[in-house]
Protein backbone atom coordinates (compact mmCIF):
# COMPACT_ATOMS: atom_id res chain seq x y z
CA UNK A 1 0.00 0.00 0.00
CA UNK A 2 2.21 2.60 0.64
CA UNK A 3 6.30 2.73 2.38
CA UNK A 4 6.07 2.64 5.55
CA UNK A 5 6.83 5.61 7.73
CA UNK A 6 7.98 8.03 4.98
CA UNK A 7 6.56 10.43 2.65
CA UNK A 8 2.68 9.74 4.68
CA UNK A 9 3.82 10.43 7.95
CA UNK A 10 1.24 13.49 9.18
CA UNK A 11 3.82 13.99 12.60
CA UNK A 12 1.19 12.37 14.71
CA UNK A 13 2.84 9.35 16.10
CA UNK A 14 -0.49 7.46 17.41
CA UNK A 15 -1.83 8.05 13.78
CA UNK A 16 1.58 7.37 11.88
CA UNK A 17 1.87 4.50 13.91
CA UNK A 18 -1.70 3.26 13.15
CA UNK A 19 -1.88 3.78 9.24
CA UNK A 20 1.57 1.91 9.36
CA UNK A 21 -0.11 -1.09 10.92
CA UNK A 22 -2.94 -0.68 8.26
CA UNK A 23 0.05 -0.93 5.67
CA UNK A 24 0.99 -4.59 7.12
CA UNK A 25 -2.71 -5.81 7.68
CA UNK A 26 -3.62 -4.44 3.63
CA UNK A 27 -0.27 -6.44 2.84
CA UNK A 28 -1.18 -9.63 4.32
CA UNK A 29 -4.52 -9.21 2.34
CA UNK A 30 -3.15 -8.75 -0.99
CA UNK A 31 -0.43 -11.56 -0.43
CA UNK A 32 -3.38 -13.70 0.30
CA UNK A 33 -5.44 -12.66 -2.80
CA UNK A 34 -1.91 -12.74 -4.64
CA UNK A 35 -0.88 -16.85 -3.25
CA UNK A 36 -4.52 -17.88 -3.70
CA UNK A 37 -4.98 -19.28 -0.52
CA UNK A 38 -8.16 -20.46 1.37
CA UNK A 39 -11.11 -18.07 0.90
CA UNK A 40 -11.99 -18.84 4.79
CA UNK A 41 -8.14 -17.12 5.36
CA UNK A 42 -8.27 -14.47 3.35
CA UNK A 43 -11.61 -13.57 4.87
CA UNK A 44 -10.89 -13.77 7.74
CA UNK A 45 -7.44 -11.32 6.98
CA UNK A 46 -9.58 -9.03 5.35
CA UNK A 47 -12.15 -8.85 8.44
CA UNK A 48 -9.13 -8.02 10.65
CA UNK A 49 -8.25 -5.13 8.64
CA UNK A 50 -11.73 -4.16 8.25
CA UNK A 51 -12.06 -4.20 12.37
CA UNK A 52 -8.70 -2.45 12.59
CA UNK A 53 -9.68 0.46 10.18
CA UNK A 54 -12.50 0.66 12.17
CA UNK A 55 -10.83 1.40 15.34
CA UNK A 56 -8.38 3.48 13.54
CA UNK A 57 -11.28 6.18 12.21
CA UNK A 58 -12.73 6.12 15.68
CA UNK A 59 -9.15 7.58 17.27
CA UNK A 60 -8.80 9.50 14.12
CA UNK A 61 -12.14 11.27 14.92
CA UNK A 62 -11.06 11.73 18.74
CA UNK A 63 -7.47 13.10 17.73
CA UNK A 64 -8.68 15.16 15.26
CA UNK A 65 -11.14 16.50 17.08
CA UNK A 66 -8.29 18.75 19.29
CA UNK A 67 -7.09 20.78 16.50
CA UNK A 68 -10.52 22.75 15.19
CA UNK A 69 -10.07 21.16 11.98
CA UNK A 70 -12.18 22.65 9.20
CA UNK A 71 -13.76 19.97 7.05
CA UNK A 72 -14.16 17.03 9.84
CA UNK A 73 -17.89 16.66 8.75
CA UNK A 74 -16.62 15.49 5.02
CA UNK A 75 -14.03 13.57 6.76
CA UNK A 76 -16.25 11.63 8.87
CA UNK A 77 -18.35 11.06 5.42
CA UNK A 78 -15.17 9.72 3.66
CA UNK A 79 -14.63 7.14 6.52
CA UNK A 80 -18.07 6.12 6.81
CA UNK A 81 -18.35 5.43 2.79
CA UNK A 82 -14.73 3.57 3.24
CA UNK A 83 -15.99 1.43 5.54
CA UNK A 84 -19.26 0.90 3.99
CA UNK A 85 -17.04 0.33 0.63
CA UNK A 86 -15.26 -3.09 2.74
CA UNK A 87 -18.11 -4.04 4.49
CA UNK A 88 -19.86 -4.20 0.40
CA UNK A 89 -16.60 -6.10 -0.86
CA UNK A 90 -16.75 -8.78 2.23
CA UNK A 91 -20.03 -9.53 1.77
CA UNK A 92 -19.00 -10.55 -2.07
CA UNK A 93 -16.61 -12.97 -1.41
CA UNK A 94 -17.03 -16.39 -2.46
CA UNK A 95 -16.28 -19.51 -2.79
CA UNK A 96 -17.53 -20.08 -6.42
CA UNK A 97 -16.90 -16.09 -7.91
CA UNK A 98 -13.65 -15.35 -8.05
CA UNK A 99 -14.60 -11.43 -8.74
CA UNK A 100 -14.21 -10.60 -5.18
CA UNK A 101 -10.44 -10.54 -6.08
CA UNK A 102 -10.30 -8.12 -7.89
CA UNK A 103 -12.72 -5.94 -6.19
CA UNK A 104 -10.43 -7.09 -2.58
CA UNK A 105 -7.20 -5.60 -4.84
CA UNK A 106 -8.86 -2.68 -6.27
CA UNK A 107 -10.19 -1.65 -2.80
CA UNK A 108 -6.50 -2.27 -0.71
CA UNK A 109 -4.91 0.93 -1.45
CA UNK A 110 -8.08 3.29 -0.89
CA UNK A 111 -6.55 4.39 2.58
CA UNK A 112 -3.56 5.45 1.04
CA UNK A 113 -5.70 7.84 -1.31
CA UNK A 114 -7.58 8.89 2.13
CA UNK A 115 -4.69 9.52 3.82
CA UNK A 116 -3.33 11.95 1.21
CA UNK A 117 -6.72 13.85 0.68
CA UNK A 118 -7.98 13.83 4.21
CA UNK A 119 -5.73 13.33 7.13
CA UNK A 120 -3.05 15.62 5.58
CA UNK A 121 -5.62 18.26 5.49
CA UNK A 122 -4.56 17.89 9.73
CA UNK A 123 -0.86 18.39 8.69
CA UNK A 124 -1.21 21.20 7.14
CA UNK A 125 -3.73 22.46 9.26
CA UNK A 126 -1.13 22.08 12.54
CA UNK A 127 2.08 23.56 9.69
CA UNK A 128 0.01 26.92 9.84
CA UNK A 129 -0.78 26.85 13.03
CA UNK A 130 2.74 26.17 15.02
FE1 LIG B 1 -6.16 7.74 8.88
FE1 LIG C 1 -9.07 9.76 8.14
Amino acid sequence: MFDPGKSLNIGIPEIDEAHEKLDRLAKKVERSIIANVSVAETRKHFLTFISATETHFENEKRVFSQYGLPGMNAHRAEHKSIIQLLTEAESSISETNDAWRKTLMDLMDILTRHIVTFDFEVKTHRGVKH
